[in-house]
């Protein structure tokens, strides 16, 4: 069924973080009639100020709040026809040293949020979108260079972090055998863009070189990832949204792959800086070797696009943006 995002009551988790502000300015400028609810707990990856400019706007409130909290979300979704669920903890690497909240919100989050829609009637009448990660997929090998990730491939994820994401992408699809419910999961690639907190590699390392410190690169840097915009990233969630088949899974990807040493001399030479500033540290323990993306699904069958398949197109821009906000 084609739907459209303008008039709609859109209930978004975790606006506040990077992915989640930049789908809020986005829908929030392209849809004059869209309302916006904004759920997020703020955590220390959730900036309010973010969407500052929509404060006031009577399209758009904020609600602090947690995705776990069961009375809330239920009295939300009553109140909203969709829901974006981006809330998450996100970073791998703090995955590695507690696993807890990742399972609390990620997995049983994700759970409450679901259950709430079960009591929608009829349970297909709201649409819920769930955005995943290519994470979930596990790892590809750096030498079978033709091999990419597909909807249908089993998941394998390896660290804490994706198997929550995968746990939480699996009970999104069990709500809808089980109960009919209108679901629709995207799988994404690692994005780059505005309003990251800067603890993942791009924005990490552009705010270390700001400041003059080494960028600290694991291993021997021949991971590979497969990068997308995060504008092409937000336009895909909905593309998904309006024009996405209910229980299917959609990747989402730009055909980017860089190993994250390539990546580190680009940003190097972009800003001005020898490659001596590369700190070789002790690999990320169960570390992934190459992520790479099929997006033939989402273009062909919905007819969406990444409009940036060039990393260095947008890192000017990029850089231009930490240094105003960081530097
Ligand atoms: N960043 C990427 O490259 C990428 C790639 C693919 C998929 N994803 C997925 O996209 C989503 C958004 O990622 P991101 O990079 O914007 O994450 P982020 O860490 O920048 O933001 C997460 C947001 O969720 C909020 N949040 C965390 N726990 C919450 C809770 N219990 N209740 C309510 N809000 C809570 C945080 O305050 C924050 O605003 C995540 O689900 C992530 O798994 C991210």
């Amino acid at each position: 069924m084609k739907r459209s995002l303008n008039g709609m009551r859109v209930l978004v988790t975790g606006g506040c973080g990077f992915i989640g502000t930049n789908f809020v300015h986005h829908v929030m400028q392209k849809f004059k009639d869209v309302f916006v609810i904004n759920l997020d707990a703020l955590t220390y990856a959730g900036r309010r100020k973010n969407l500052a400019e929509w404060e006031g706007n009577e399209r758009y409130q904020f609600v602090k709040g947690d995705i776990c909290d069961e009375s809330l979300v239920r009295d939300l979704i009553q109140a909203c026809d969709c829901v974006l669920h981006l809330a998450a903890e996100s970073h791998v690497d703090r995955s590695i040293v507690d696993a807890r909240p990742f399972v609390q919100t990620n997995v049983l989050g994700t759970q409450v949020l679901l259950d709430a829609m079960r009591e929608v009637d009829p349970p297909g009448d709201k649409r819920f979108v769930y955005v995943s990660t290519d994470e979930v997929y596990g790892e590809l090998s750096l030498e079978a260079r033709e091999k990419r990730f597909t909807e249908d491939m089993c998941l394998r994820p390896n660290s804490p972090y994706a198997a929550s994401k995968a746990g939480a992408d699996l009970m999104v699809q069990a709500y809808h055998r089980t109960y009919g419910m209108d679901t629709v999961v995207t799988r994404c690639g690692n994005n780059y863009g505005p309003y990251q907190y800067p603890e993942k590699l791009i924005p990490l390392f552009i705010t270390n070189l700001l400041q003059n410190k080494p960028v600290p690169l694991y291993g021997d840097g021949k991971h590979v990832r497969d990068w997308v915009h995060v504008d092409d990233h937000v336009e895909a969630l909905c593309c998904v949204t309006e024009n996405g088949e209910a229980g299917e899974v959609y990747n989402v990807g730009a055909a980017c792959e860089r190993s994250n040493l390539e990546l580190t001399k680009i940003i190097l030479r972009a800003m001005g800086k020898p490659e001596s500033m590369i700190e070789y540290v002790k690999d990320r323990a169960g570390h992934d070797r190459r992520y790479a993306i099929d997006a033939r699904k989402i273009r062909e069958n919905l007819g969406w696009k990444a409009s940036v398949s060039d990393f260095t197109d947008k890192l000017d821009a990029l850089i231009a943006w930490y240094t105003t906000h960081y530097g």
